[in-house]
């Protein structure tokens, strides 16, 4: 199989693999709706994964606070940061108590101080508002955003954005700055005019749950419908799924790959 190719981020001039790893499970295994229960990987497990990654030609991770450990792990694991594009978040917080949400201008400062020294690095390629569902709010009345736009100004942050969950808010995040990371899979469509708009407008979108995490895979040949839906969707830069097994990873890779190739004369879907 040949290595997946990248493509734009929207204008931000970032360049990234179709399949991004998600990786939530690498360090966070309560609070979430997978249909299986699942061992958190060891340090050996992620390694492998993520020089499977590599291999794939996937150069695009992405993290959160709120994902357990998930970002100390990259930081001390992932070699050849350059080779990286990186994404994590700010805004959700996740403890024994479950997830707790701040949106301040302080808290926003701090969340990057800490992702950067977690992630062994002085620069983070995208950071994403990790919204509660209040997009809006979030979006119009914090300083969430400005404070990520005056790090950015700073050379700290490359580009930003908001992981939304309403159609609202997706549009006003194209509105307002440089990506939309929304939910899209055959059982869920209704952010679909969020894509459009990145498509007409030339912005980014990320696509989460693209196997309505996990749900859709678990059929036969469930991941490679799930993945062409998404693929087939104009206007869509990567899609991220979170797997902890290199096997999947591959099947993911290849069936992208497939598509890629099969549609590659097709300049609205590259
Ligand atoms: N910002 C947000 O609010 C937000 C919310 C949710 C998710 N996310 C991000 O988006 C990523 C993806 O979301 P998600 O993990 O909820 O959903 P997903 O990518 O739709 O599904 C992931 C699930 O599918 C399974 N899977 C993956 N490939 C498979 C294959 N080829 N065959 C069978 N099963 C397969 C994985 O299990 P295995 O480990 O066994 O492969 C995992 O349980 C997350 O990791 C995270 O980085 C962001």
């Amino acid at each position: 199989m040949s290595a997946l190719p990248t493509r734009p981020l929207g204008d931000t001039g970032i360049e990234v693999s179709s399949i991004g790893l998600g990786t939530v499970k690498f360090g966070r295994d309560k609070g979430l709706k997978y249909p299986k229960h699942f061992n958190l990987p060891m340090d050996g497990e992620i390694v492998a994964l993520l020089e499977e990654a590599k291999t794939l030609g996937i150069n695009f991770i992405d993290t959160a606070p709120a994902y357990g450990t998930s970002e100390e792990q990259i930081g001390r694991l992932l070699p050849n940061r350059p080779d990286w594009i990186i994404g994590t978040k700010v805004g959700e917080e996740f403890s024994a108590e479950g997830s707790h949400f701040d949106f301040s201008g302080d808290h926003t400062r701090k969340s990057i101080e800490r992702s950067l020294r977690r992630l062994q690095t002085d620069y983070l390629d995208l950071v994403l508002i990790h919204s509660n569902g209040d997009d809006l709010h979030i979006l119009e009345n914090t300083d969430c955003l400005e404070s990520l736009m005056r790090m950015k100004e700073k050379g700290l942050i490359r580009a930003v954005g908001m992981s939304t969950k309403t159609v609202a808010g997706g549009k006003r995040t194209l509105a307002l700055s440089d990506v939309a990371m929304v939910t899209y899979n055959s059982s869920h469509t209704e952010e679909s005019p969020v894509i459009d708009l990145a498509q007409r407008t030339g912005k980014a979108i990320i696509v989460k749950k693209a196997m309505n995490s996990g749900h859709i895979a678990r059929q036969s040949g469930g991941n490679k419908s799930a993945l062409e839906f998404v693929l087939r969707k104009a206007g869509v830069s990567c899609i991220i799924i979170g797997t902890i097994n290199p096997y999947h990873l591959r099947s993911n890779a290849y069936v992208a790959a497939s598509f890629q190739a099969e549609h590659s004369t097709n300049p609205a879907l590259w």
